[in-house]
């Protein structure tokens, strides 16, 4: 039997080639994004990326492209609403559960955590609002939606809330880590194996929450990985955030259970 056609938009970002390895071997994997990927494709063109995809001739979508960094979303909400919402809306149309939409805990207000699955998106932010309305119009055209909390995870490029810390350490740089904001961190490792395994379970619920194995800030997340890694803490510095837009606590709870403790997570970020 021929390998399904996988099309993951997002390729070329912090999860996506984790996911591009996840799905290697059972899967024919066709990637998007604006440079270095299968199909080139710019979310921003209204009915471009759709027809792109189309053309790709996939037969499930996995779409993790987006305006990811909340700072951007705010600068811009015109663009957020287009990328984040308008874009995977089109691309949907068709697919009906083959396609699955990645997004993220920051729907929520953080006043009622832990969240389940059907709790009700409040977002607080551009991009929380942004995601969600995605979300809405996902389900609305048949599809189905993956949150994610923070992830975590080596990265080259800094990437990702321990590749950020490492960064920082590696260049002698300060960096600030929220102590009142409380999520579940996941590794990009695991989250990619689990949105694998949703992505081939289409008659399974339409909406699901990864949660990472433990309820942590930033700040706690830093201090455990400097311990697991012998890096010097001094550059860690922790800072209570005030921003009317940032959720308190967005943990997660749903029926997956990561294979890695947060141990063998840390040992490997
Ligand atoms: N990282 C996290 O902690 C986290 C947590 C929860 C949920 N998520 C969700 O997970 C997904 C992936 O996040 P990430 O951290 O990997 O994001 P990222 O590193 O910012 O990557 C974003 C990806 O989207 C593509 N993209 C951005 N603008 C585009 C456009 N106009 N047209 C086509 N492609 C475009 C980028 O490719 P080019 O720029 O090369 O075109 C890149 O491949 C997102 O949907 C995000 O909301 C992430």
């Amino acid at each position: 039997m021929s390998k399904p056609r996988v099309l993951v938009s997002g390729a070329t970002g912090f999860l996506g080639p984790s996911v591009v390895a996840a799905l290697q071997n059972v899967a024919k994997v066709i990637t998007l994004a604006r440079k270095h990927a299968d199909v080139c494709a710019d979310l921003a063109s209204p009915g471009a990326t759709a027809a792109a995809v189309a053309a790709a001739a996939p037969d499930y979508v996995l779409h993790l492209a987006a305006m990811a960094r909340m700072i951007d979303c705010e600068r811009d909400p015109a663009m957020a609403q287009r990328l984040n919402a308008d874009a995977p809306g089109e691309i949907a149309v068709g697919f009906g559960p083959r396609f699955v939409l990645v997004s993220t805990d920051l729907v929520f207000d953080g006043c009622r955590a832990p969240y389940a699955p059907l709790d009700l998106p409040m977002p607080l932010s551009e991009y929380g609002m942004s995601k969600a309305a995605g979300e809405r119009q996902v389900l609305a055209a048949g599809g189905r939606v993956v949150r994610l909390p923070l992830l975590f995870g080596r990265d080259a490029k800094g990437r990702g809330a321990t590749g950020m810390i490492r960064a920082a350490i590696e260049q002698g740089q300060p960096v600030t880590l929220f102590t009142n904001e409380y999520r579940t961190p996941l590794h990009v490792v695991d989250a990619a194996a689990a949105l694998r395994q949703e992505l081939f379970a289409e008659r399974g619920p339409r909406i699901v929450h990864l949660a990472g194995p433990e309820r942590l800030s930033r700040w706690e997340l830093g201090n455990l990985l400097c311990a697991r890694h012998g890096l010097p803490r001094a550059l860690l510095v922790p800072v209570e955030s005030q921003a009317s837009n940032r959720p308190r606590d967005v943990s997660l709870v749903g029926t997956f259970r990561p294979e890695r403790d947060l141990a063998a997570m840390l040992a490997d970020a």
